[in-house]
């Protein structure tokens, strides 16, 4: 009888187990010793870019106090939402060409349940209206004018997030009217994965989207899939770039599917960056994506495309305030 997927995984993951119980030798069953590494580990953060290291830092004090990841991760973002100095992200993001703030954000937990909201305006924190729908309809996914009267029928206040900067900056872009160069700030997205005390794993990420993008273009990040994904056996995956060709290799799913054949967390990111590469033969040097990925054992890795650009934010029990780490790029 041929081997299941599922199985394959056992065997994986039990390589981890098997590590794990010569430090745990005691009767617990595989599924009590896998859920035992987060612990043997501690609570880990891990987001894209600088800016990912006060995110991480929030996200670090909702799991020390025993809170689960999922509070985690949905309390990290929402620091970056809020940061006006974080213009690829909420409040003071970047506008679409027609100068509307347009947000972007998607949730998913350990579970396997997630939420995402896109092309959302007036709300401050998108990723607490994709935690919202995920937890309060049967479905994944509102969008545009729908999404904003889920919100409000919530709760959630309707306000002005497009900032004066905001809009100075989207003057000065009309003047040359270009598309937008392939720098970080013009598509640096907060993808955050956290890990709790008990090993379990959700991820959160929330852009403002591309810089001056055509009204109505939703790229990666509220997409369960490319922007970000979560299977609590094996780990999880989240993005930050240019999200067209995020979408077209399904990134972040791509990379946890990579890690549960038995990739090493860093090798699997940059396998979705070679895919990448190879979509876009001649292009891909002005494409620049991240990726980040957090194994179940703990384990992280990233890749980034463009030489140097893309670094990312790690919290853990060795790096307690937080470190910046520059990423291996497919240009090195
Ligand atoms: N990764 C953000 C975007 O392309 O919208």
């Amino acid at each position: 009888m041929g081997m299941t997927r599922r199985t394959m995984l056992g065997l994986a993951i039990s390589g981890f187990v098997a590590k794990a119980s010569i430090r745990h030798p005691n009767n617990q069953s595989n599924n009590q010793q896998i859920s035992s590494l987060g612990s043997e580990f501690g609570p880990k953060v891990i987001s894209t870019w600088p800016f990912g290291i006060d995110a991480n830092a929030n996200a670090m004090d909702v799991l020390s106090k025993g809170g689960s990841s999922l509070d985690a991760v949905e309390h990290g973002v929402r620091i970056t939402e809020a940061d006006p100095t974080v213009t690829s992200v909420g409040y003071n993001g970047s506008l679409d060409r027609d100068g509307h703030l347009t947000l972007d954000a998607c949730i998913m937990d350990h579970r396997g349940m997630c939420g995402s909201v896109a092309c959302l305006e007036h709300i401050k924190h998108p990723i607490s209206v994709a935690r919202a729908i995920m937890e309060k309809t049967p479905h994944v996914m509102l969008v545009g004018q729908g999404a904003l009267e889920f919100a409000v029928s919530q709760g959630f206040t309707k306000e002005n997030i497009v900032t004066e900067d905001a809009i100075r900056r989207w003057e000065e872009w009309k003047q040359s009217n270009a598309i937008p160069p392939p720098t970080p700030e013009n598509h640096d997205t907060i993808g955050l994965l956290a890990m709790d005390s008990n090993g379990n794993i959700s991820g959160a990420c929330t852009t403002s989207g591309l810089s001056y993008k055509l009204p109505g273009r939703v790229g990666d990040s509220p997409l369960i899939g490319p922007g970000l994904y979560v299977d609590n056996e094996v780990g999880a995956a989240t993005a930050t770039g240019v999200g067209e060709a995020i979408i077209r290799v399904v990134g972040s799913f791509l990379i946890v599917e990579l890690m549960r054949s038995g990739m090493e967390p860093e090798m699997a990111c940059k396998e979705a960056v070679k895919r990448i590469v190879k979509k876009h033969p001649e292009q891909h040097a002005s494409l620049q994506v991240g990726f980040i990925a957090l194994r179940k054992d703990g384990k992280t890795g990233a890749y980034g495309m463009r030489k140097g650009e893309f670094s990312y934010s790690l919290t853990d029990g060795a790096n307690p305030k937080g470190k910046v780490i520059t990423a291996p790029s497919w240009l090195d």
